[in-house]
């Protein structure tokens, strides 16, 4: 088979890794890649909103599948534009990606179908928006652009003050653009944060591993929030929570959009919080997650292609996902800076063989005068799976010390909540 990877970060060099050990794979590209696929894949520089230089690349290569990673191609409409052209995409249509991408389509959808999830309420108008805030009686509570906005777009407010000026900044000076048109005011839950993957073809369902995102950027989750500084997988959750996400968020979420003509093929992302009065969806993406994906990859037996074929042909029903008994840690490194303005053209530098147990995913990284410089906030993963957390963090942070790159940083506590939770559960037992 010859496949497409629609992207060029972390995320996309793990599947491009995973996706590289099928055997139905014959010749395997990556729109736009980075220098990381480049060593397994053909790197073609087109990028992912140009829909239609994918379809004619596609085309022009019989390709037999391609698979999207970002979010803002299937906003777009990628999945529609490749099907009305017969060519077989990985990917859930505009219509039921908007799941992510409209996040006051979100909030009603599952408050129609009364999924759990927190209090809300949607403005497109400052004034109604002020309005609201004289009720508002405890901080903080969560305000959110409806539309994409780059991981920008979410807010935890804490006083009325703070309040107003979001207001005024998404709302009256646009500084989100498109993105944000409307808000959504949410209430603020407090618990554990996890993510929920799971493949579906809009009927059935597979349930990949899990894994818990490390969104802010210092230890002890302090500091601005980030597009992710690291994840573990799979996230430990006792049968009761695991029933309950299964029963009443994933299978009623999944059987209503069919319902309501908006079946979701493709990988359904649910971010939830264990709230003290249970799981609570927090948000739905209609992708894979960066970090979440490079840490549970490893973990995933299966070749990837069938999976993805599975749900491209509606034959999930033959198909059973394998997980490995492993844990697994990926850890991020970034440029100084980041998630604000940080600087790239940093040489990095490996020193020493890295253990052949350790990946390492690309993410902004390219090549300059032939050597490998950072090029974005995200500069790399590395990942380590094994028998367990406490082994799979120490490998991760032994091999980091090989890696350098000026201002280069990182957390120091991926998987230590997890080993945490599983600590306090033995404890009770
Ligand atoms: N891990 C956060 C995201 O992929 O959106």
């Amino acid at each position: 088979m010859n496949v497409l990877v629609v992207g060029g970060g972390g995320r996309e060099h793990a599947l491009v890794w995973k996706i590289n050990k099928s055997r139905k794979v014959k010749n395997l590209y990556a729109a736009p890649g980075n220098p990381g696929i480049a060593k397994i894949a053909t790197c073609v520089n087109i990028l992912p909103t140009d829909i239609n230089g994918l379809v004619r690349f596609a085309k022009e290569k019989n390709i037999d599948l391609t698979v999207v990673g970002p979010e803002l191609p299937l906003s777009l409409g990628i999945v529609d534009e490749f099907n009305k052209n017969g060519l077989k995409i990985f990917g859930p249509t505009r219509a039921a990606s908007r799941i992510e991408s409209d996040k006051s389509f979100a909030r009603e959808f599952l408050a129609q179908y009364d999924i759990p999830s927190p209090k809300f309420q949607i403005y497109d108008s400052a004034a109604q928006a002020l309005k609201y805030l004289k009720t508002i009686n405890t901080f903080p509570v969560v305000v959110k652009a409806a539309g994409l906005a780059g991981g920008k777009g979410v807010f935890i407010v804490n006083n009325k003050n703070e309040y107003e000026r979001i207001v005024d900044e998404v709302l009256v000076q646009h500084k989100l653009g498109e993105a944000g048109k409307k808000i959504v005011v949410e209430e603020f839950l407090t618990g554990q944060e996890c993510s929920v993957f799971v493949l579906t073809d809009g009927l059935r369902i597979l349930y990949l591993p899990s894994a818990q995102d490390h969104k802010r950027l210092y230890d002890g989750n302090r500091g601005p929030n980030t597009g992710g500084m690291g994840a573990y997988s799979p996230y430990p959750m006792s049968k009761l929570v695991t029933d309950f996400i299964k029963e009443v968020i994933v299978q009623p979420t999944i059987l209503c959009m069919h319902e309501k003509g908006f079946p979701f093929k493709g990988v359904l992302y649910a971010g939830l919080i264990i709230t003290p009065s249970g799981p609570k969806v927090l948000e739905f993406n209609c992708r894979f997650g960066d970090p979440e994906f490079q840490a549970m990859v490893p973990l995933i037996e299966n070749d990837i292609i069938e999976l993805f074929l599975g749900v491209v042909d509606n034959n999930l029903q033959d198909l059973q996902v394998k997980i490995k008994n492993l844990w697994s840690i990926c850890v991020v490194l970034v440029s100084a800076g980041y998630p604000f303005d940080y600087k790239i053209g940093e040489e990095i530098q490996i020193k020493g063989p890295l253990d052949t147990g350790t990946l390492l995913f690309h993410a902004g990284t390219k090549i300059e005068d032939g050597k490998l410089v950072t090029a974005g906030g995200r500069v790399l993963n590395v990942v380590y799976a094994a028998d367990n957390l406490r082994v799979a963090k120490q490998k991760v942070y032994e091999e980091i010390k090989k890696i350098h790159f000026n201002g280069m940083f990182y957390r120091k506590d991926i998987g230590s909540s997890g080993m945490k939770k599983m600590k306090r559960k033995r404890k009770v037992r």
